[in-house]
């Protein structure tokens, strides 16, 4: 259990709780409660320069010390937040919050990992902003010799410019794999290093492409993603926010799929068709639902919110909001127990009656 209490960064700005996913990015990890800011954040003086072979790294950022105090803790918490962020509505100082903690992960990382320097400082330390250094850190592996970095990056600006949506799917999908991930305990992991966090930022990128007269761009990064991130996802297909692709080598999402908010998708997922059908013919998967590895779904179905499909299931008939299904044609083996019990008897006629019907 991943602990749920943990104190804003910006507490007081206006009293008003963040959105439940804004919330885990701003929860503290490991450091006693205190939120982790960057003092040592960028100086006027310019950015920080990678060191040559053999010269030592820089010592990490000076920490404000803690005190005694928790009020003034969180005090220096604020004003170290303050002398990074002095512009924009308080909204924005708060998700920026999330930018100072990966500032300072990525100071701590350089330290213990200087033979990464570039990674560090390139992707991260130099970048003026988190959506600078994602859309860097993204382009920076998908670029080749046909389409280069600033290409990409200049496609990713104007998508977030147009969409500012873009820009808050990509906190809320970073902490969502934090959230989630028992594996991930930091920020960085994702944001580095996973290409189930890479290939839905790409996505969302060929998705506004797709819908802004610029086809053949984003079939370009569905098929560069797929050569890189092994996912294939063709860019109509519609995704919510705080979707996580874990290790996501293998998924296939088929065009007219949806995908809600807070899915979780496994290694080798496909969301098709059957061959069978044309139009709207790919599977409706609906908010928390969890997919697991190599589960292929198949038709346009529904998937219910909270269902969970086994690994290795093949489902070719529509699931219940809470239920568990498992096998080969899937079956349910499990249901939450908060499901309403009309609603349970409602699908299982349903489910029923298209068994015997056909
Ligand atoms: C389905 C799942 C979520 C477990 O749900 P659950 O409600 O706790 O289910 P249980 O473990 O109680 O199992 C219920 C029944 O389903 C069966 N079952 C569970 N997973 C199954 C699977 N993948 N395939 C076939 N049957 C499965 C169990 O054997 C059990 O059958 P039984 O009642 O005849 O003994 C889990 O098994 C699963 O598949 N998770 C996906 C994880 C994954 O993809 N991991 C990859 C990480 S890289």
């Amino acid at each position: 259990m991943r602990p749920t209490d943990f104190a804003p960064l910006w507490p007081g700005s206006n009293g008003a709780p963040l959105p439940c996913t804004l919330q885990h990015a701003f929860r503290s990890r490991g450091s006693g409660g205190r939120a982790a800011a960057d003092p040592g954040g960028p100086s006027p003086a310019g950015a920080l320069t990678t060191p040559s072979a053999g010269e030592a790294p820089p010592s990490p950022a000076p920490a404000i010390p803690p005190t005694e105090d928790p009020m003034l803790n969180s005090a220096l918490d604020r004003l170290s937040v303050i002398t990074q962020v002095d512009t924009g509505p308080p909204t924005a100082m708060k998700l920026d919050a999330l930018w100072l903690r990966l500032r300072q992960e990525a100071r701590e990382a350089y330290a213990h990992a200087p033979m990464l320097a570039p990674l560090f400082v390139d992707s991260i330390i130099n970048q003026p902003s988190l959506e600078a250094a994602a859309f860097h850190r993204i382009a920076a592996r998908l670029k080749n010799d046909v389409v280069g970095l600033g290409i990409i990056i200049d496609a990713f600006n104007r998508a977030v410019a147009d969409c500012p949506q873009i820009s808050e799917d990509l906190r809320t999908d970073l902490s969502a794999v934090v959230d989630r991930d028992p594996a991930c305990e930091r920020f960085i992991e994702p944001f580095l290093y996973f290409k189930g966090f890479h290939a839905i930022q790409t996505h969302r990128l060929a998705h506004w492409l797709w819908h802004h007269d610029e086809r053949d761009f984003s079939l370009y990064l569905q098929s560069r993603s797929s050569d890189v991130f092994q996912t294939d996802i063709h860019p109509a297909a519609r995704f919510g926010r705080g979707v996580f692709l874990d290790h996501a080598t293998g998924l296939v999402v088929g065009e007219t799929a949806v995908v809600e908010d807070d899915v979780c998708l496994l290694q080798n997922v496909t969301l098709g068709g059957t061959g069978k059908e044309s139009g709207d013919r790919h599977p409706k998967i609906r908010k928390g639902v969890l997919i697991g590895a190599g589960a292929k779904i198949l038709g346009n179905i529904e998937v219910g919110a909270g269902a969970r499909v086994a690994a290795g299931s093949v489902v070719l008939r529509p699931v219940g909001p809470g239920e568990t299904v498992a096998g080969v044609p899937a079956k349910v083996v499990n249901r939450a127990p908060n499901v309403p019990v009309e609603e349970q008897i409602l699908n299982d006629l349903l489910y029923d009656s298209f068994v015997y019907t056909i």
